[in-house]
């Protein structure tokens, strides 16, 4: 961590590793962000997997293993799970341990006898999952617009490895965002509330605790910044005057007005994403969109 921190506070423009964001208190925080009134996705997306679910369903058949990149709360997992004939295990993979340890005994009570064995990590780099069925069909489940946050060389090596974990016969359920109007975007990733900035700024305090840096938080603020040319929201730290910050020794000028990149959510358009999809081993089978089209959850399979 203290590496990938010092790299990217060296880097022109700064940026932090996104994933730094889901702590304990930044998974909470994301958790409130995801009810917010201006952030759209997540409950478009569960409107739109209680509409497939059915199809989806029908598409795995019978005695999968759920496997979940990301998982989070496993609030939309429900949706899945309620819908899939006699699902033979779920392992959800996150890098927030304490989230893991919330959710398990929960789906253990909600889902007797389905096998739920969280696995701690990154799911760029999954660890070996267990082997809970060998023969039984691996579905791969990515909510959220996860994707969206990744470069195109992760999501390369996201498509890739999923495709080994999950088999031949292995499908993929994708959640994407779409593109439309900044006035809906930027909202979206600036509420009114301040929860997104909070969410972003615990990144510094995070580095404050773990790490002994010494970021003052009222010398910051949160920006969220649309990027026409990449399709994408950005989240930024803005400096708010000149300053110098130590971590572990080493010391970071900011000019005032230096920002600190936090994140990138892309937002995609089908073709877009078909032409990522057919540098990988996955076809887009099926689609789901809203009736506003503002999301979009995609069944993937080997191509
Ligand atoms: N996958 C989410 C998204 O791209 C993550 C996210 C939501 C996020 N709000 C954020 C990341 C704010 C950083 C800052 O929509």
């Amino acid at each position: 961590m203290l590496d990938d921190v010092l790299e990217g506070l060296s880097g022109q423009p700064k940026t932090l590793p996104s994933r730094l964001l889901y702590d304990a208190r930044g998974s909470d925080l994301f958790e409130d962000i995801t009810v917010l009134p201006e952030y759209y996705p997540t409950r478009t997306e569960r409107a739109i997997l209680e509409e497939a679910a059915p199809a989806l369903a029908e598409a795995i058949g019978p005695g999968a293993v759920l496997v979940e990149y990301g998982a989070g709360a496993s609030v939309k997992t429900r949706i899945l799970l309620d819908a899939m004939i006699e699902p033979a295990g779920y392992l959800p993979i996150d890098v927030s341990e304490d989230m893991l340890a919330k959710t398990k005994p929960a789906l253990e009570r909600d889902y007797p006898g389905l096998p739920v064995h969280p696995v701690v990590g990154n799911f760029l780099v999954p660890p070996p999952l267990p082997d809970v069925d060998p023969r039984a069909r691996r579905v791969g489940f990515f909510p959220g617009s996860t994707i969206g946050n990744l470069a195109d060389g992760e999501i390369a090596t996201f498509l890739d490895g999923a495709a080994e974990e999950l088999g031949e016969d292995g499908l993929l359920i994708l959640g994407v965002d779409l593109k439309k109007s900044p006035d809906i975007l930027v909202p979206a990733y600036d509420d009114a509330q301040g929860v997104t900035a909070a969410f972003n700024l615990n990144l510094l305090e995070r580095l404050n605790r773990e790490l002994g840096a010494d970021f003052d938080l009222a010398k910051f603020r949160h920006e969220a910044r649309w990027n026409e040319a990449e399709s994408r929201m950005e989240m930024h730290l803005v400096s708010l005057a000149g300053q110098t910050v130590t971590i572990d020794g080493r010391r970071f000028d900011f000019a005032e007005g230096e920002s600190i990149h936090t994140e990138n959510s892309r937002k995609f358009d089908l073709d877009a994403l078909d032409r990522l999809l057919a540098a990988s081993p996955w076809r887009r089978a099926q689609s789901f969109l809203d009736a506003r089209g503002l999301f979009s959850v995609l069944l993937l399979e080997r191509g």
